[in-house]
């Protein structure tokens, strides 16, 4: 983890600033006619900024829009609405060649590195091929020298140029991932999901070597996980996504020590925490309902369905904005001084609820790291 913005003043530079982002898929009938009956509203209105150099880590149950948030700022999906300024370049103003350069200083990193590697092509050719894609490959001696730069900037011996990538463990293969993201010397590198489909005990190496490529080569993570623990870990600031919005944004620390929108809290209470005594006093936030669809989300706060919170008054009909409640900590909900401060109670909780830690598949068991 590097220096928080928090701590480090306002010098820091913007590199992504995300604005009102909207990615809104439509839902097709019909053979002949195609018509559109509806959408899913996967990212809807999502502002954020990513600074140069930071970790901003992304958190929140499966399907509410995470890794469509972050092809929309690479621009490998269509948004329907909003921008995203890369480096004072406005991205959904630029189209083919123009489009094209600029992706060089934005990579991804998946989730699967088997899926997204392709097996018949060696580890060399693997990641030749972005290089050259954007005439990086410059001369035999040259592009050699930084093929073995990069292997040993991931941990991979050299012979590992001349094998295939079902010849490597899953933790290897990621860093094959990695190598190749890294080839073409990017400023920014999503990484969706970079370590779920890895063993705990890879998890933290893998980990690990992110946060020391960042530090060597300045780098900037846009990082989407469902595991807090991975998020704690890793990232400076964290943003909290529900149906297509963010509902809190802060530093990580800040995070974790007093989340202050309701669907945080119940998050972050059904996380155990190692001192026991301080586990037998927390109390544990129930929710109710399950995840509305994106098809059709909720009118009003998205969360007012299952906030234990909710006021007659503005929850149903008046969508909150993210406030920012004190310094670098951002917060939708009407009510969030009052129920920081204690003079909202949470409502009884029904018989039907649910207990965060059996959301999905959302890892909250964990997020303390050992
Ligand atoms: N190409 C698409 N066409 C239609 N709907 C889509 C498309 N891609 C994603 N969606 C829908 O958009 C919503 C958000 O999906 P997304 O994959 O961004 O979620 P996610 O937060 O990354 O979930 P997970 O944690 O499971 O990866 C989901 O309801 C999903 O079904
Ligand atoms: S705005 Fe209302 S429903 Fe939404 S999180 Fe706040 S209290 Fe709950
Ligand atoms: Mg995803």
């Amino acid at each position: 983890m590097t220096e928080t913005p928090a701590t480090a003043g306002n010098s820091r530079e913007v590199l992504v600033d995300v604005d009102q982002v909207e990615v809104h898929f439509p839902i097709k009938r019909g053979v002949v006619l195609d018509r559109t009956v509806g959408h899913v509203y996967a990212v809807d209105g999502v502002s954020l900024r990513i600074e140069r150099g930071e970790t901003y880590g992304l958190v929140g149950e499966s399907g509410c829009g995470k890794s469509t948030l972050g092809r929309a700022v690479l621009r490998l999906e269509k948004p329907t609405g909003g921008r995203v300024v890369f480096d004072g370049v406005d991205l959904f103003g630029m189209k083919g060649e123009q489009l094209r350069r600029m992706r060089r200083r934005m990579q991804m990193v998946f989730q699967d590195p088997l899926s997204s590697l392709d097996p018949r092509q060696s580890v060399q050719s693997l990641l030749v091929e972005g290089m050259r894609a954007h005439g990086m490959d410059t001369g035999r001696t040259a592009t050699d020298k930084r093929l073995r730069e990069l292997l040993s900037a991931v941990g991979l011996p050299s012979t590992s140029l001349r094998k295939y990538p079902h010849e490597f463990s899953g933790g290897q293969r990621q860093r094959i991932g990695i190598a190749r993201a890294l080839s073409v010397g990017p400023d920014l590198v999503v990484a969706d999901e970079p370590v779920s489909a890895l063993d705990v005990s890879v998890q933290a190496q893998v980990l690990n070597l992110l946060e020391d490529l960042q530090a060597e080569l300045g780098l900037t993570y846009l990082v989407i996980a469902h595991d807090l623990a991975v998020v704690r870990q890793i990232a400076d600031r964290v943003g909290v996504m529900y149906l297509g919005g963010i509902v809190e944004e802060s530093t990580s620390d800040d995070l974790y020590e007093e989340p202050l929108h309701p669907y945080s809290k119940a998050l972050l209470s059904a996380v155990p925490v190692p001192d026991p005594t301080v586990e037998d006093e927390r109390e544990q936030i129930l929710l109710s309902g399950d995840l509305p669809s994106p098809a059709a989300p909720p009118s009003g706060c998205r969360f007012h369905t299952r906030c234990p919170w909710r006021q007659s008054t503005r929850c149903d009909t008046e969508r909150p904005e993210l406030r920012e409640l004190k310094p670098g900590h951002r917060v939708a909900c009407h009510y969030a001084e009052d129920i920081r401060d204690g003079r909202l109670k949470p409502h009884e909780v029904s018989a039907d609820a649910v207990n965060p830690a059996d959301f999905g598949d959302l890892d909250i068991t964990s997020a303390h790291p050992a």
